[in-house]
């Protein structure tokens, strides 16, 4: 029988129970629902709502019920509406008349929106180590790697040559905003909706701050309507996690890239990739291919949750059961991806003389060149026209940069000279760059200290 049956003269359909039941769902909300009730009580005994004995007996029912659902002695059906309704029948069961004076003051509709935050405020917390792994990891692999010269692309077309530490400071960077965004996110989750009761408050004498504080929240949701009327703080976490995994798949994306024979760039160690069931000399990069693909469940969780909230009027409606699904996916995802990108990162290896080689007078080093005529007083517009006939001319004569002749570079412009020559190996590109935040090693060198500090 549901807690709420007597104003029925018939049980509820069966079939009616079982689609508005969201215990299958909410169930792993179980240790804040009680962590919950247990500050409530407290509250009631101090506030004299409940006498200090009923309140014991409730507290230690509900600590013996968290022991009875970890340990999954207490079974969990479709048969009991949600979590909160079966603690409380538990308890009732358990301790008789004196637990149901639990529910004085308060509504599931403050109880689940008080859940919610509280799971909220460990699930940040989590996703931000989380992104801290992995930072750390690629800074590891940076270290490695602050002298392998990579070519640097837009459009996905070879552009400059960079260190290949300097690409993944970039993600590190990236990384490191998606954790302030979840640490803001963070900050606006942590006060309390509880005694919002149903939407207007009670008229018991309750303490909202002390639970508040009890709990470890800044304090409270004022106003008691927007208590339990929105999930704004849900739908922000879930954009952050949506950012998250958007820089993830494009990480991942790379790795594909160069874990192919055609980049040769990454190698991930065997215990971290699969082979195919069909072609015996296949090894496939499955670990950022999955993440890439898991990023759609993200962006649906965001989409699914600003969905539900869209048009609803005030205060609580059944719909925002629907957001918990959301939520559950989105922390799920976004944290598995993050920890196997740290996985997968850490178990690649990655060649750093792949692209030495190839970047000797590569047109990646036109750029450069320009700059060079810069130097020497010609306007960048014309320097940039002279590179262009250079590349003309080495396309014409399929051949580089560094096999013409200073007559060749003279006639594009008389500003060359032979110190030109110096300037058509890769690493003189890197050395060459001086602006902050550049691909220079002295930049990268710096990012990388800085980083350690702040990481570590
Ligand atoms: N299972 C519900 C939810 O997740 C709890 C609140 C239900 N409140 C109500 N008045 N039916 O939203």
């Amino acid at each position: 029988m549901p807690l709420w049956n007597s104003r029925f003269r018939k049980p509820l359909n069966y079939e009616v129970l079982k689609f508005t039941s969201s215990i299958e769902i909410d169930k792993r909300l179980y240790n804040d629902d009680i962590d919950g009730s247990i500050a409530h009580v407290r509250m009631l005994i101090k506030k004299k709502i409940i006498s200090h004995s009923d309140g014991k007996a409730i507290q230690r029912g509900l600590e013996r019920i968290r022991k009875e659902i970890a340990s999954g002695k207490l079974s969990i059906n479709w048969r009991n509406e949600d979590i909160h309704t079966l603690i409380e029948e538990r308890l009732v069961r358990l301790i008789g008349e004196r637990g149901k004076r639990l529910h004085a003051a308060r509504s599931r509709n403050d109880q689940v929106a008080l859940d919610e935050r509280l799971y909220l405020r460990k699930e940040i917390q989590e996703t931000v180590k989380r992104i801290n792994a992995l930072q750390l990891t690629l800074l590891s692999q940076a270290e490695s790697h602050k002298t392998t010269v990579v070519p640097g692309y837009t459009h996905l077309q070879r552009a400059q040559p960079i260190l290949f530490a300097h690409h993944l400071l970039a993600y590190i960077s990236m990384f490191e905003r998606d954790v302030e965004r979840l640490r803001d996110c963070g900050k606006r989750n942590n006060y309390s909706p509880l005694g919002a009761a149903a939407f207007a408050g009670t008229s018991l004498s309750i303490d909202r701050k002390m639970t508040a504080r009890v709990l470890g929240f800044s304090g409270i949701v004022e106003n008691s309507i927007d208590a339990v009327s929105d999930r704004d703080v849900l739908i922000e976490f879930i954009g952050a996690c949506a950012i998250t995994m958007m820089h993830l798949s494009r990480l991942s994306e790379e790795m594909v890239l160069w874990c192919s024979q055609e980049f040769g760039f990454a190698q991930l160690d065997d215990a971290y990739a699969t082979g195919s069931s069909l072609m015996p000399n296949k090894k496939n990069p499955d670990i950022p291919e999955l993440i890439r693909g898991k990023t759609g469940r993200v962006y649906g969780s965001l989409m699914g949750l600003l969905t539900v909230m869209k048009a609803l009027p005030l205060a609580y409606n059944r719909d925002m059961q629907e957001d918990k699904i959301h939520l559950f996916e989105a922390v799920e995802t976004t944290k598995d991806s993050l920890r196997l990108a740290t996985l997968m990162m850490k178990h690649t290896t990655f060649r750093s003389d792949r692209f030495e080689k190839q970047l000797k007078g590569d047109f990646a080093l036109a750029t450069d060149l320009a700059e060079y005529l810069v130097r020497r007083g010609v306007p960048f517009r014309s320097a940039h026209s002279a590179l262009g006939n250079l590349v003309a001319l080495c396309n014409a004569r399929r051949c580089l940069l560094h096999e013409l002749s200073l007559v060749d570079f003279k006639k594009a412009s008389p500003s060359f000279e032979e110190d030109v020559f110096l300037l058509l190996y890769p690493g003189a590109s890197v050395k060459g760059k001086s602006s902050e935040g550049s691909t220079s090693p002295e930049e990268v060198e710096k990012a990388l200290r800085q980083w350690k500090k702040r990481l570590r």
